[in-house]
């Protein structure tokens, strides 16, 4: 049995200098859906002083970018005109750089700089993770995450025969769930302390629906079960060796409705407890922008040319996986196999486009803190 890495910090984070917001169109047009919640969530927050607002699992910001825009700009518009601070969190190996950088309009669209455009609006990061408590207690306004919660704090266990949770054995399952749930509660009673009276934490988290569907998984083929074809490949061809087979494993957990719900559907938990109630849990589809854009332009775009699009969108998140997986070896060696992974399952598209795509899965949650 090999001995799990509990230090995963360093497998988690996205492909830097703004790679990771460019190839990742799916995880905008899933955040844009939730401006209106957002929205609706303001008229009622409580006005104290100074708004601050949380991004938390931010990565470059890049993806975010437009939805605060529209949020600020409708908060200004309002006529409240009281300073806003944004807080950016992620992990410390984080691209911090780039998101200051968008946020000043020097890099990606400075339509959306919105630091530039608006006065008192103070744009800050934070490098330390969410299942820490980030800010004072009773100081966030609201707090709003995407796509990032299903990183969970360490690996519980590897996974012989997989790369993802969604593919493992009973035991290794159970044992990603518990992790799961220990910090779905912790990363719930720190934001409960973040939160004024009557704040609220919306966030959208990879899960699983009620039809058993998650990305990459919704009809066609399964993402994560050709990950581990393409990756077993290698190790059948003695490109790699079991161990760094197993060493792939996902720092993630897709957790179904019934396990976001639980902490607040017993009234004695300590979530119920600290004051958070659960407005809203619903799960959300999201359609993959390449299949969308390769349907339409089926007549004038080859299978390749689709191909081209979806894979670095699935690298953009996964590649430090594998790469990682493969730590023990020299960086040109790493390269290599990585990359004729991704050709691999590149080809395969080519060869048969059909049922190949990114959809997302969302579970969508609008979480308030009781006013005493
Ligand atoms: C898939 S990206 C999502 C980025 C962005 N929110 C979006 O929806 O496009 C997940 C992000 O979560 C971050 N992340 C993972 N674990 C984290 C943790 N414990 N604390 C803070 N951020 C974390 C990763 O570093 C990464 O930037």
């Amino acid at each position: 049995m090999n001995k799990p890495n509990l230090n995963t910090q360093s497998v988690l984070s996205m492909k830097g200098e703004g790679y990771y917001s460019q190839k990742t169109v799916g995880a905008k047009n899933a955040i844009d859906k939730m401006e209106v919640l957002i929205e609706e969530a303001f008229k009622n927050i409580p006005k104290v002083d100074k708004l601050r607002i949380a991004d938390f699992g931010s990565a470059d910001g890049g993806t975010s970018q437009e939805m605060w825009f529209n949020i600020i700009e409708k908060i200004k518009k309002s006529g409240d005109n009281r300073e806003i601070e944004m807080l950016y969190t992620d992990l410390a190996s984080n691209d911090f750089s780039v998101l200051f950088r968008m946020m000043q309009g020097m890099q990606g669209n400075d339509n959306f700089a919105y630091q530039n455009k608006f006065e008192n609006v103070f744009v800050h990061g934070c490098g330390t993770g969410f299942h820490k408590q980030l800010m004072s207690n009773n100081s966030l306004s609201l707090g709003f995450s995407a796509t990032a919660m299903h990183y969970v704090s360490e690996r519980p266990c590897l996974i012989n025969n997989h790369v993802h949770m969604v593919g493992s054995n009973e035991k290794e399952k159970k044992q990603f769930k518990n992790q799961a749930l220990k910090d779905w509660e912790t990363i719930l009673l720190n934001r409960s302390n973040e939160l004024v009276p009557g704040g609220r934490f919306i966030c959208i988290n990879f899960g699983i629906d009620e039809k058993g569907r998650y990305l990459g998984n919704t009809g066609g083929h399964n993402m994560f079960n050709n990950f581990t074809k393409h990756w077993k490949n290698l190790e059948q061809n003695g490109i790699i060796t079991n161990e760094e087979f197993v060493n792939a494993t996902f720092t993630q957990h897709y957790r179904t409705v019934e396990e976001f719900r639980k902490p607040f559907d017993d009234p004695n938990s300590e979530i119920s407890k600290s004051g958070l109630i659960l407005k809203r849990c619903e799960t959300m589809f999201t359609d993959c922008p390449f299949k969308v854009h390769y349907n339409k332009n089926k007549s004038t775009m080859s299978s390749r040319e689709y191909a081209e699009t979806l894979i670095p969108t699935m690298r953009s998140w996964s590649e430090t996986v594998f790469k990682t997986a493969l730590e023990k070896r020299n960086p040109n060696e790493v390269n290599q196999i990585v990359d004729q992974f991704y050709n691999a399952y590149l080809e395969e598209v080519t060869e048969n486009p059909s049922g190949h795509a990114m959809d997302y899965i969302h579970i969508v949650m609008d979480i308030e803190k009781k006013i005493n």
